[in-house]
């Protein structure tokens, strides 16, 4: 395993993440079985994995993971989780984290992320205001102080939310959770990733397999398996299509590497020095055993520019500013946002 420093003190994370969303949210990823989950916990934190994503908004994913990290060193683990909402007031905010670390079993977390800034047109059904921004930026510094978190994290924040804060946010914001991978680059073509980097801040790339598309496994004519997938615009026509040129790509580098296309486009994603780590969401050993691996695999340049050439071509048949869900991917509505047949 390889790892990066995030924050100005250093907190110590792997490159592969374990994402937990999957855990615990049966209505977005069906059931797990929780000896599946052990497993996989035990396996990531045996292989040099000690990075965990969860979310108070992954159904029960945080009381699982507090089962599953009993008799593990506190100090081994770096647990991020996130708060929702559409308050985020130091009262408010200290009042889910704490019911966040009831679940979890612990007394801090490494890394509190706001999950996603309020946006009129998605589920929020309204934007931020001023006040939202100095309330996140006043709510992380004094969890900070009180110890109850090691650092504050952003989560599916664009331009245009990241230039509210005031630059002194940046000491206490130290990530921008985002998905990042070959077939979603929205937050690196729309400036996002240099705003990042000029303020010390990096990505943590999440869905980097674009929710299992860049794997192969869900060839054209197929079906999604999971309501999450079926909700995500990449799955659904016309985007399909054009993204599975891509995948194409992938899985013919893979072939010739004699790799998995997964580990293709996992290594692509660890390429951008914006990502400090790639959450990868996943209930089986044997794929995250492929996942660790990706971290030490060689692409020879040719093969990573191609891929970045297609994945661009790819990118920029999106209208900029697009979300993965947008509640309904029926055609009239995707031609309505700019996604022409
Ligand atoms: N901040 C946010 O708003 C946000 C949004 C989405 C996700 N996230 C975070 O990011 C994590 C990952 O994202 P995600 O789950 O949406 O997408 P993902 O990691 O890109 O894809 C997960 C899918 O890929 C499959 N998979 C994983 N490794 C594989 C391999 N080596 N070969 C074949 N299939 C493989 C998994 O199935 P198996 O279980 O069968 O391996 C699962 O179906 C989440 O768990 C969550 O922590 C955050």
């Amino acid at each position: 395993m390889k790892y990066s420093v995030i924050g100005r003190d250093g907190l110590r994370v792997s490159k592969i993440a374990l994402g937990t969303w999957s855990f615990g949210s049966v209505r977005a990823w069906g059931e797990s079985r929780l000896e599946d989950l052990k497993k996989v916990v035990d396996y990531a934190l045996d292989n040099g994995v000690n990075f965990i994503d969860t979310a108070e908004g992954y159904g029960s994913s945080e009381e699982i993971l507090g089962e599953l990290l009993k008799g593990y060193e506190r100090e081994d683990i770096v647990l991020a989780t996130k708060v929702g909402g559409k308050r985020f007031d130091y009262e408010t905010v200290k009042a889910r984290l704490l019911k966040s670390l009831e679940r979890l079993q612990m007394d801090y977390v490494d890394l509190y992320q706001i999950h996603w800034p309020k946006m009129k047109h998605l589920w929020h059904g309204e934007d931020m205001t001023e006040k939202d921004y100095l309330d996140i930026y006043d709510s992380m510094f004094r969890l900070k102080e009180e110890g109850l978190i090691r650092y504050g994290g952003l989560s599916n924040f664009r331009l245009h939310h990241l230039k509210m804060f005031p630059d002194e946010a940046f000491k206490v914001l130290v990530t921008n959770q985002v998905p990042y991978s070959l077939v979603w680059r929205f937050y690196e073509v729309e400036g996002v990733a240099d705003f990042c980097r000029a303020r010390g801040m990096l990505f943590l790339a999440y869905s980097p397999l674009a929710q299992g598309l860049l794997t192969g496994r869900f060839k054209p004519g197929g079906k999604p398996l999971y309501p999450t997938q079926k909700a995500n615009i990449l799955f659904n026509e016309p985007v399909f299509s054009r993204a599975w040129r891509v995948v194409e790509e992938v899985i013919r580098v893979a072939e010739e590497l004699d790799v998995k296309p997964a580990q293709v486009a996992l290594r692509w994603v660890l390429e951008q020095d914006i990502v400090a780590s790639a959450i990868v969401g996943t209930r089986s050993v044997e794929h995250l055993r492929e996942n660790i691996e990706a971290v030490e695999l060689n692409i020879p340049r040719r093969y990573l520019d191609m891929l970045n050439k297609v994945s661009l071509e790819f990118q920029s048949t999106l209208p900029l500013g697009l979300e993965m869900w947008i509640g309904n991917n029926r055609p009239e509505v995707l031609e309505k946002i700019g996604i022409k047949k």
